[in-house]
């Protein structure tokens, strides 16, 4: 068998972690979910969820990844006992599913870049970057929709192919600074728009009149979505930590990196959507602003953003750098269980996983419209009002797998795992100031699974079986 990779430094640990956590959550679904619950309201839910339930969850797994240096079923087995390690296959399994669906948009990003790099050299074509566009000719595509998938994929399995080290590590260390970079650029031209006003009242300025109860699950399941929580991601790559390295430090500087870049990016797109009256027109007329990322922003490049020709094919590409750095890690779960438990190498498994989830892809990639049958598929007790593969599967999986399985781990850590062996993993000369076990150990017992279960159970009573 060979050796067990590990990140080189805290650093190339937070920049992976970093990387898996943002991502197309953060630039495409937060700002698109928040623009449908209204703003501010539903930021401040989110917000919550992150700071009660997200981060001393992401405490657990990385804390359970790094004591047992195993993937989630052998962890879970080894930390919380044997009754604890399907958990740990479930999440294998969410994994697959969520890089299954999750492909098909980060390969859209390919286009995107491709597609504004002839922009800026034929001059940009607003009909062309429409909304109409790009419902009723980009997604249909087939054949297209499959190319950018595949092609994806095979950037996904080359990177994870490589090992943890040379592969996963070196792409976020060259991949995340430079996505850090070009996004201060791009909200530094924002705030200087004239719709800057308008977004950072809507974002920050909360009405709860204005958000659903069912916002709260809404806010939850994105919450563990976008922290990469709930399938053993976070406890996959706690395992490649040493034990120099504080899990509670790591922890926290990715979740405030993922939080910060989630404003970022919401700060951005509503400035131009509130500049553009056009486009803030065209939004509100559609049923959700899936476009956003695709539709709005290209046309402000072109049209508002000073230098946006030289930015716009950059931003797509680093949308794709933030898309990569996550499917790496949801490919990454499947591929550390196949190592650990099939006794696989990594090419293979990475073969193996990648080809497996490419199935789910091609499914959602052909059902958006370019085959009509998928479009049909509905799911009204878990998904009300979802249809297609692709918005059955993304509720399912964000809305029910993720929360579920977090709140399995938690009550794991919190209450299989003997609070003296979480004190010790967790409190130690690194561990920062501000941190107290007693109260992470709090939360992670009671708060957490009784915010979670409470969640869960309220929808389940709430909804409407009819
Ligand atoms: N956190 C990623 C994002 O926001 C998605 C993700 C989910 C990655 C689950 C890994 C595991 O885009």
């Amino acid at each position: 068998m060979e050796s067990r990779g590990h990140w080189s430094s805290r650093v190339g640990f937070v920049l992976a972690a970093a990387g898996s956590a943002i991502g197309l959550g953060n630039l495409w679904k937060f700002p698109y979910i928040t623009w449908d619950n209204s703003g501010g309201a539903f930021v401040l839910i989110y917000l919550a969820c992150i700071a009660v339930v997200g981060l001393p969850i992401m405490v657990c797994e990385l804390m359970i990844g790094r004591m047992t240096q195993k993937s989630p079923v052998e962890a879970l087995r080894e930390a919380a006992g044997p009754a604890w390690s399907w958990i740990g296959g479930a999440g294998v399994l969410t994994g697959f599913i969520i890089l299954g669906y999750y492909i098909v948009i980060a390969g859209w990003t390919l286009r995107y870049v491709w597609q504004c790099l002839v922009w800026t050299i034929n001059g940009f074509d607003p009909v062309q970057a429409g909304g109409d566009k790009f419902a009723g000719e980009f997604l249909t595509n087939g054949p297209l929709q499959v190319l950018l998938t595949v092609s994806f994929m095979a950037l996904t399995m080359a990177v994870v192919s490589r090992g943890i080290g040379g592969g996963i590590e070196k792409a976020a260390r060259i991949l995340m600074p430079i996505l850090l970079a070009i996004l201060a650029l791009l909200v530094v031209s924002a705030l200087t728009m004239d719709g800057a006003g308008e977004a950072l009242g809507f974002l920050f300025t909360p009405n709860f009149a204005e958000v659903e109860s069912i916002a709260v699950l809404e806010a939850l399941g994105h919450s563990f979505f976008t922290l990469s929580l709930g399938m053993g991601a976070m406890i996959t790559y706690g395992s490649y930590l040493s034990r120099k390295d504080s899990v509670v430090r790591s922890a926290s500087t990715v979740a405030i990196l993922d939080t910060v870049i989630a404003l970022v990016a919401c700060v951005i797109m509503f400035s131009v959507i509130f500049s553009v009256p056009e486009i803030k027109e065209g939004l509100s007329g559609s049923k959700s602003p899936v476009g956003m990322l695709f539709v709005t922003l290209p046309t402000l490049f072109y049209q508002q953003v000073p230098f946006g020709n030289v930015l716009a094919p950059l931003f797509y590409l680093l949308v794709a750098f933030a898309a990569l750095t996550s499917t790496i890690s949801m490919l990454e779960v499947v591929v550390a269980y196949f190592i650990d438990n099939k006794g696989m190498d990594r090419v293979k498994a990475t073969l193996v996983g990648g080809a497996g989830a490419l199935v789910i892809s091609l499914a959602c990639a052909v059902s958006l419209g370019a085959m009509n049958l998928p479009s049909q598929v509905t799911l009204p007790l878990l998904a009300p009002g979802k249809s297609g593969v692709l918005g059955v599967l993304d509720h399912v999986a964000s809305n029910w797998l993720l929360p579920v399985g977090g709140f399995f781990i938690t009550l794991a850590a919190g209450w299989a795992i003997s609070r003296k062996v979480s004190e010790a993993e967790l409190v130690d000369e690194n561990t920062p100031g501000w941190f107290k076990y007693g109260v992470w150990s709090f939360f992670v017992r009671f708060i957490c699974p009784i915010a979670v279960g409470a969640i869960i159970v309220a929808v389940i009573v709430g909804k409407d079986f009819s």
